[in-house]
């Protein structure tokens, strides 16, 4: 079997990391290419998650970089495209005008395995989650008669305006083998008429490389530099468009955030496209403390010792599940649901004004407990590996 895996934006490298290292520990059975769309490029989105969770350097850099969703779009499909085809990638407008040999930009880093890569088309393509390299690398394989296996598939937050929706439902439109994290997404693709054989539930592979690494998590140097104490800060987060596109909305909600959060401080690791947004804005208050987005064991170390966490991100969502820390979700919908209705997670929606209400449930210590979903138990890479045997 010959599998290529994909991997794109921040949220991909948590989830792939403990696919990768299952499929190391059958080597020879299943050779795979790592590829790395390049969707996400900053050390800080990207470089330093493979380090931390001992994700082997890509084989292949497809190197997209920013740009509106149909550019980034265009370009994935175009370059993953030319290298399932074993083609010099041309200059084209769309990958602005740089000239690309694909077949020989294999094995980046991987000297180890070099001589044993295979060239063009794989079998399958196993595609993680819902951002864009997910989708345009979806569309890109099965075009060329390529099995697409999706892990995360069938998750809907009914949410038409969000891109990820849309990556969602085109990806599994297309998509022969799920690897789903939760019965409403098995029910979820039962109703879109997906035959019972494609769906495998199987867990979430981004809890596998949480409960790997809860021995490792580091405090960051945040957390002295403010001063600190367990459980009496907030961890917030924000990055989804419908929250931060439009200064006065997000000031709006910051101004609540600080105000409800009655002097305890607040730690905001800052999103690219946010920190664009709030150069514009220049928000102030003595708690809240704005600072770069944080690698994996730092971030997960803060929120693990969090008195709760503020985000709109749903990968955030699943890990405060597991951690048992209260969450409030800044979004009208989620995409996972069992993260409310089992887990820690309380849907707060995007308007201001209903942030005041649940930060005093928060205060008076009202907020539920929570538990874990069945199957988020740290071996559902194992177990799609096991299935990938059997392909
Ligand atoms: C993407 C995903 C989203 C995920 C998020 C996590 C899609 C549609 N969205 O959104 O699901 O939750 O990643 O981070 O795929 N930028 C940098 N450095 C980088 C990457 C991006 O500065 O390494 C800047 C870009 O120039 C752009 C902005 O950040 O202006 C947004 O990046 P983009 O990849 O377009 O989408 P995200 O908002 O990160």
């Amino acid at each position: 079997m010959k599998l290529d895996i994909i991997a794109g934006a921040r949220p991909n490298f948590m989830k792939i990391a403990p696919i990768i290292a299952e499929l190391e520990k059958v080597k020879g059975k299943i050779q795979y290419r790592l590829i790395h769309t390049g969707q996400h490029y900053d050390k800080k989105m990207s470089g330093s998650f493979f380090e931390e969770l001992g994700i082997p350097d890509p084989d292949v850099n497809l190197e997209v970089g920013s740009g509106t969703q149909a550019e980034q779009t265009a370009r994935i499909m175009e370059r993953y495209e030319a290298l399932l085809l074993h083609r010099h990638l041309e200059r084209t407008p769309s990958n602005r005008g740089e000239s690309k040999d694909l077949s020989t930009s294999f094995h980046s880093g991987r000297d180890d395995v070099k001589s044993n890569i295979f060239k063009g088309l794989a079998d399958w393509v196993l595609v993680v989650g819902d951002v864009t390299s997910t989708m345009a690398c979806s569309i890109a394989a099965k075009k060329l008669n390529m099995g697409v296996i999706h892990v995360e598939g069938g998750i809907r937050s009914n949410d038409i305006t969000m891109p990820e929706e849309i990556n969602r439902m085109v990806t599994d439109a297309i998509t022969d083998v799920f690897y789903t994290t939760s019965e409403v997404a098995n029910e979820n693709l039962r109703k879109l008429g997906h035959a019972e054989n494609k769906i495998r539930y199987v867990g979430n592979t981004m809890i596998d490389t949480l409960l790997k690494n809860m021995s490792r998590l580091i405090k960051p140097s945040a957390w002295d530099e403010n001063g600190l104490k367990e459980k009496e800060y907030f961890v917030m987060t924000l990055h989804r468009p419908a929250n931060v596109d439009e200064e006065s909305k997000l000031k709006n909600l910051i101004d609540e955030i600080v105000k409800g959060a009655n002097n305890m401080p607040i730690v905001f690791p800052v999103h690219p496209r946010t920190a664009k947004i709030l150069k514009g804005i220049g928000i102030e208050a003595d708690n809240l403390h704005m600072i770069e987005p944080l690698g994996y064991l730092e971030f997960n170390y803060l929120v693990q010792h969090a008195f709760a966490v503020i985000t709109d991100s749903g990968g955030i969502t699943e890990e405060t599940t597991v951690m048992k820390v209260p969450c409030m979700t800044l979004r009208d919908n989620t995409e996972r649901p069992e993260t409310i209705t089992i887990g820690t997670n309380e849907l707060v929606g995007t308007n201001p004004d209903n942030v005041a209400p649940f930060m005093e449930k928060l205060h008076k210590g009202e907020w539920k407990s929570g538990e874990i979903p069945h199957l988020w138990d740290g071996h559902t890479a194992e177990r799609i590996v096991e299935d990938l045997l059997r392909f």
